[in-house]
């Protein structure tokens, strides 16, 4: 079920500028995970070093027992076929028609005939409610749209491990809930391991089973969902609950006097959203496997909040 990803000492940068260094996390198999940050923390570059297409300085990156930092171009090949990646922009082929482009990957990986191609297709298709624009081009089709037929071309492949950066940029918030039921569903369906970067706070806050934060070149925490929800570390309450008043600035990071006054001045951060939210549970009907280690994190996260409560 899913596979593990491990990940240890990671650094990247380009030229002098380091992104972000010294990331150790591992996403537990078959869990969904979010990584959060403010724009520019590097997500995007955190999503393509996992599949190899950028090379970190240092660090490991472990799948199924391999460090793909080290592999050749030929290994790496087959270690991406676990993968289905949503990238930031969708990356559909502007001359391809969505059938074909969701066609894409299972006609180059794999030697399915067109009928079943075509199964599969028209299925993903309909799961993200794609039905009737098969003969459509990219350029010709909503942004939204565009995101869905890349969540479908994702999918075709049964993916191990499922990335997706930003899925839910440029939808209308019902279009947010149905995409937020899908990966909780799917998460129960195919039990793959997922890795999601958003800017939803309410998609962070009830689809995972962990949360993780890149704020200064440096992940500042990674843990299950209640570790984050619950936490007391002034990045991580700035940005669950989307508010100015923290280390984050506009443009650039705040000095720590300013940040001082600006959290002195929130009352005991009574405006800030309830510590926690109910996960998303699957559709009837769908059932999900049990998660141990994700049950096992839980449980003991709960029972340091009731020591420290006590
Ligand atoms: N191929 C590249 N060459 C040089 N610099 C790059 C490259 N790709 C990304 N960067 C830089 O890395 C930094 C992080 O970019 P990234 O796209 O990962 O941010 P992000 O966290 O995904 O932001 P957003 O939330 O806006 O999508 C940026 O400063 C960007 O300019
Ligand atoms: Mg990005």
């Amino acid at each position: 079920m899913g596979v593990e990803i491990h990940v240890e000492g990671l650094t990247k940068s380009f030229g002098d500028q380091v992104i972000w260094q010294d990331v150790s996390l591992t996403l537990p198999a078959g869990e969904v995970s979010v990584m959060l940050g403010p724009s520019g923390t590097g997500k995007s570059v955190f999503l393509k070093t996992l599949v190899g297409l950028l090379k970190p300085e240092r660090g490991s990156i472990r799948i199924a027992g391999q460090d793909i930092t080290r592999l050749r171009e030929h290994d790496l090949y087959e270690v991406r076929k676990l993968f289905g990646v949503l990238f930031q922009d969708g990356a559909l082929f502007g001359s391809m028609n969505l059938y074909d482009n969701i066609a894409f990957p299972l006609r180059e990986h794999t030697r399915k005939p067109e009928s079943e191609v075509r199964r599969i297709v028209l299925e993903k298709m309909d799961m993200v409610g794609l039905i009737g624009a098969e003969e459509k081009l990219p350029g010709e089709i909503s942004g939204g749209m565009r995101k869905r037929a890349g969540l479908a071309r994702a999918l075709v492949l049964d993916p191990e491990i499922i990335l997706f950066d930003e899925p839910d940029s440029g939808l209308d918030p019902v279009r947010v809930a149905y995409l937020n039921q899908l990966i909780v569903d799917l998460n129960a369906q195919i039990d793959a391991t997922f890795l999601i970067v958003t800017h939803d706070i309410a998609s962070a806050r009830q689809v995972p089973d962990n949360i993780g934060l890149l704020f200064r070149r440096e992940l500042v925490m990674f843990g299950p969902r209640e570790q984050l929800l619950t936490s007391d570390e002034p990045v991580v309450r700035q940005f669950l609950n989307g508010r100015m008043q923290g280390p984050i600035g506009m443009a650039e990071e705040k000095d720590a006097a300013q940040v001082e006054q600006e959290l002195a001045g929130l009352d005991g951060g009574d405006e800030d959203q309830p510590a926690m939210t109910p996960r998303l549970l699957p559709s009837a009907g769908v059932t999900r496997p049990p998660r141990w280690q994700a049950i096992a994190d839980r449980e003991a996260v709960l029972r340091k909040r009731q020591v420290a409560d006590a």
